[in-house]
């Protein structure tokens, strides 16, 4: 089957079996199946963080589980969200009920049930500040369970379903605690710009878009998964170290003496802009951004991933980590 259509970056590739599940003892059922087989297994919700490398040897399982439930106290919104519904028409619906928390969030591509792996971010929130338990299936023991918030062990664009639980888990539902009352995160420019006293999550979500399509190219439109790598964080030492040389260098400070450096930057200011290894190329309006341009495949998107690598280490020294996932023939593979 090809998987064209189901990777926001568009790469022309196939696998040996495609499956789209929406129902959830069915999903639990196949996943359990396939992965105590000797076939390879890959489970994929709307496909924006992945690269497929070369042609995917075994089978692509899509999670397509539908449902909102809702409960509420006097403080919160409990909202139980199944894996297979899209980020951003959560983000509509929570909207439309009045529900505030995840508006900074709006036009993230791709499923509820991918947001806490890579703990999705964006404009000051990250799910992590929003995300109550996390349902999954441990897919050795073929148990189900929920963890708390602490125990997904979240931190930026990391949690435990990165780290221990990597590829070993379906996750099948996540429970966001929302709020009715409305309290705007207006931390993070260009938000900064708005009125405390009359903004409302319309607007947030308004600004939010208008700023996204300005930077990010739409996927419908030209292939890519978004920022390709992570950003650096560092140490004082290593920043002043790096100041002294290039005094212009973004950076934002954060808690116990890190730095986070801006991927994007580096990118740029090190001439890379519109870099092109065959038909991948480094995206005009952002650097950060590895694009489709004309017909790529995985190997251009890796190799080009790789020469910036490369570059960023001999230029400021400085080790990029990539973002999305890799996926190879028989499953995920390190790009080193
Ligand atoms: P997929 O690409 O389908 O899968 C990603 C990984 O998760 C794969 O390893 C897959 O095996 C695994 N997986 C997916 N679903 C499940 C499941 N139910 N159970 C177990 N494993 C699963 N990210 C941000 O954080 N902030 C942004 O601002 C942002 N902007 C983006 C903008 C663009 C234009 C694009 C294309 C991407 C952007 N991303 C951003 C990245 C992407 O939206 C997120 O990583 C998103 O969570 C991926 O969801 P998905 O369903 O498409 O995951
Ligand atoms: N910059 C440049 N040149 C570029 C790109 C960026 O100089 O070509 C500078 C910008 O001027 C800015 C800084 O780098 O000072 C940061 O850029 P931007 O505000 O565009 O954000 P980012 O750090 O590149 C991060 C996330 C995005 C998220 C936005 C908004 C990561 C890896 N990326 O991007 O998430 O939407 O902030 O919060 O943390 C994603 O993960 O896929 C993603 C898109």
């Amino acid at each position: 089957a090809s998987l064209r259509e189901i990777n926001t970056l568009g790469l022309d590739v196939c696998c040996d079996e495609f499956l789209s599940i929406s129902d959830k003892q069915e999903l639990v059922n196949v996943c359990y199946e396939t992965y105590h087989s000797d076939r390879a297994m890959l489970i994929l919700g709307g496909g924006s963080n992945v690269v497929f490398s070369e042609n995917f040897a075994g089978t692509v399982i899509q999670v397509d589980t539908k449902g909102i439930t809702q409960q509420e106290d006097a403080e919160n919104v409990y909202l139980t969200v199944e894996a297979g519904e899209n980020w951003h028409d959560l983000v509509k619906y929570c909207l439309a009920h009045g529900i505030y928390g995840i508006e900074n969030l709006a036009l993230i591509p791709g499923s509820v049930g991918a947001a806490p792996i890579q703990n999705i971010g964006a404009y000051g929130v990250e799910l992590a500040d929003v995300c109550h338990s996390v349902e999954f299936v441990d897919l050795d023991a073929g148990e189900m369970y929920e963890i708390s918030n602490q125990d997904c062990q979240f931190s930026y664009r990391e949690s435990i379903f990165k780290q221990q639980l990597r590829n070993k888990v379906l996750i099948t539902a996540v429970t966001l605690k929302l709020s009715r009352c409305w309290k705007p995160n207006l931390s993070y420019v260009p938000l900064t710009s708005l009125n405390k006293e009359t903004v409302d999550a319309d607007m947030i979500v308004d600004l939010v878009c208008k700023t996204r399509a300005s930077k990010l190219p739409d996927p419908r439109v030209l292939g890519n998964v978004g920022s390709f790598f992570k950003n650096p964080i560092i140490d004082t030492e290593k920043l002043k170290q790096l100041l002294t040389e290039f005094p212009n260098m973004v950076h934002y400070n954060l808690d116990n003496s890190q730095h986070k450096l801006a991927a994007g930057w580096l990118i740029d200011n090190a001439g890379l802009k519109g870099v092109c290894v065959g038909g991948a190329c480094i995206h005009q309006q952002q650097a950060l951004v590895i694009v489709n341009n004309n017909s790529a495949t995985g190997a251009d998107v890796c190799n080009l991933a790789l020469k910036i690598i490369d570059e960023i280490e001999q230029r400021f020294d400085v080790q990029l980590e990539v973002e999305p996932r890799i996926i190879a023939e028989f499953g995920e593979v390190i790009l080193s």
